[in-house]
C-alpha cells in the first residue's frame, strides 16, 4: 500500500498549475536533528515535501520551475557515496531521484548554491515557507541577494516571495482514495493497539506497560513510529491534557486514558480511549463517561458537506453542558452558562483538528473570517473529553480526578462521514466486554 508514482506526479502538476506566471517553489527536506551527541532521533521527513516527492532521504531541496523547458521538477540530493552508505545506509543519488522518483532532472545537494541562483533569476515569485529553518531562510535570500547586486548587469530579481502554504496545504486537506486507504490501515493499526492495552490492563501495572504494548502493536504492522507521543495517564493524570511520563503505577479503581496514534507511510491516525484499569467502571466514571460519549456520537452524527467546522465542537459544548447540570458539577441556565463557557472548567480544548500527514495537519479553518465548510475527502478528528481537576472543591468528591476523552479519526463523504477509527470499542459495555474476555 503505496502512494504511486503517478499520484506524486499529479500533485507537482496541481500545485504548479496554480503557481503564478514565471515563478519558482522550493520545498527543502527535513534535516536530521541530534538527540545526543553523534545520535540522532529517527529521522521525519517535511511533509510538505513527502507529499509531493515521497522521497525519505534528508539534505534535498526539490525545486519546481512551471514552465522549464530542460525540466520543470529538479532535486537535489546527497550524491552517492560507497563509503558513507556503508555505514549510513543507502542513498538514491540524483541518478536514483529521476529514475525512481519521477524527476526530470538532479544535482547533488552540494551544488544547490551554484544552481539555484540560476533558477530563480528573472522569475517574478518564489514559493518558499518562510520561518520554518532559520539557516534555509537565509541561504534563500543570500539567493535573493547575490541576484539583486547584479541587477546592474541586467539580472532581474524576484518582486515576492511568497508562502507556499496557501496553495499546497489547500490541497494536502482533501485527501485522495489513496491517501484513504493508507490512513484507514492507520486507524486500523492504532485500533488494534489500544484494543490489546485494554486487554493487558490490570491493577499495579504500570503506565509504560501499556504504552509498549502500544507502541508493539504499531511496529510489528509495520508503522515503526507513533505519529506524536503516546499519552497513557491513569488516575488524575489524565486530567493533565499532554502528560506523557507514562511512569505511575495503575491503581485499582482508576480510570486510564490512552491517546495514541501510529504513523503509517507518513499518515497519522490519533485514537483516544478512556476505560477503567480494573475492567469495570464505577458509577460516577461511568455518568461522565457516557456523557463524553454522547457528546461525541453527536458530534460525528453533525458531520456532513456543507456543515461548518464548527459544528462538531458546538455539538460537544451543547450536550456536555446539559449533562454537567443535570450530573450537578454545572448549576445554572445551559444557554447561559454555555454563553459565558462555563464548561471550559472541565472542557477546556476544541473538538478536534484536521488529520493527514501531520498530526495536526495543515489547511485553513476559516476562510474569510468565517468557519470553513466540511468537504469531501477532508479528514478530522472529533475528542470531546470532560476532566474534573483533583482539587476542584466546586463539586462533589465522587467527580474529583476523574479525566475521561474519547476520540475518533472521520473522513467527510458525500452524504455524512465514516469512522476510520471504528475497530475499537468505545460503549462502556463493549470495553467491559473485552476486557472481561481478556
Ligand atoms: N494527540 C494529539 C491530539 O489528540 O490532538
Ligand atoms: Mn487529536
Ligand atoms: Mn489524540
Amino acid at each position: 500500500m503505496k502512494i504511486s508514482k503517478s499520484e506524486f506526479a499529479q500533485r507537482r502538476k496541481r500545485l504548479m498549475a496554480g503557481m503564478a506566471p514565471e515563478s519558482v517553489a522550493i520545498i527543502p527536506a527535513a534535516r536530521e536533528v541530534t538527540r545526543s551527541r553523534d545520535t540522532e532521533y529517527p529521522f521525519r521527513q517535511n511533509s510538505d515535501f513527502l507529499y509531493l516527492t515521497g522521497f525519505e532521504e534528508p539534505d534535498a531541496v526539490l525545486v519546481l520551475v512551471p514552465g522549464r523547458r530542460q525540466g520543470q521538477v529538479i532535486m537535489f540530493c546527497r550524491d552517492r557515496d560507497p563509503e558513507l552508505e556503508l555505514w549510513n545506509g543507502y542513498r538514491q543519488g540524483p541518478e536514483g531521484v529521476v529514475k525512481n522518483f519521477g524527476m526530470n532532472d538532479a544535482y547533488p545537494e552540494s551544488d544547490v548554491d551554484d544552481i539555484i541562483p540560476g533558477l530563480i533569476e528573472g522569475r517574478s515569485t518564489i514559493y518558499y515557507s518562510m520561518g520554518h529553518d532559520d539557516q534555509f531562510d537565509r541561504r534563500v535570500l543570500s539567493w535573493v541577494n547575490q541576484i539583486r547586486a547584479k541587477v546592474r548587469n541586467g539580472a532581474k530579481p524576484p518582486g515576492d516571495i511568497s508562502d507556499l502554504a496557501f496553495l499546497l496545504h489547500e490541497h494536502r486537506l482533501i485527501k485522495s482514495d489513496a491517501e484513504l486507504k493508507i490512513m484507514q490501515k492507520a486507524s486500523d493499526i492504532s485500533a488494534d493497539a489500544h484494543c490489546r492495552a485494554m486487554k493487558e490492563s490490570r491493577a499495579g501495572r504500570f503506565e509504560y506497560h501499556l504504552e509498549s504494548a502500544i507502541c508493539h502493536t504499531f511496529s510489528e504492522n509495520g508503522a515503526r513510529h507513533p505519529a506524536y507521543n503516546s499519552i497513557v495517564g491513569s488516575g488524575k493524570n489524565a486530567c493533565v491534557l499532554h502528560y506523557t511520563e507514562n511512569n505511575a503505577r495503575m491503581e485499582d479503581g482508576d480510570l486510564v486514558l490512552i491517546d495514541a496514534g501510529c504513523e503509517y507511510q507518513g499518515y497519522a491516525a490519533d485514537i483516544t480511549r478512556t476505560f477503567p484499569v480494573n475492567g469495570k467502571f464505577s458509577e460516577p466514571q461511568r455518568a461522565l463517561y457516557d456523557l463524553v460519549l454522547k457528546s461525541q456520537l453527536a458530534a460525528i452524527a453533525s458531520v456532513k458537506p456543507g456543515k461548518k467546522w464548527n459544528t462538531p465542537h458546538d455539538v460537544t459544548v451543547r450536550v456536555i453542558t446539559q449533562g454537567l447540570v443535570e450530573l450537578g458539577l454545572l448549576k445554572g441556565d445551559v444557554k447561559t452558562l454555555i454563553g459565558e463557557g462555563a464548561y471550559r472548567d472541565f472542557y477546556m480544548h476544541r473538538a478536534g483538528h484536521w488529520l493527514g500527514l501531520d498530526v495536526h495537519d495543515v489547511g485553513e479553518y476559516r476562510i474569510d473570517g468565517k468557519w470553513r465548510p466540511l468537504e469531501p475527502g477532508m479528514v478530522l478528528t472529533i475528542e470531546p473529553g470532560i476532566y474534573v481537576a483533583a482539587d476542584n472543591k466546586k463539586v462533589a468528591q465522587k467527580w474529583r480526578g476523574i479525566g475521561i476523552r474519547i476520540e475518533d479519526d472521520v473522513v467527510v463523504t458525500e452524504s455524512g462521514c465514516e469512522v476510520l477509527t471504528h475497530r475499537v470499542p468505545k460503549t462502556a459495555d463493549a470495553i467491559e466486554a473485552l476486557m472481561a474476555a481478556a
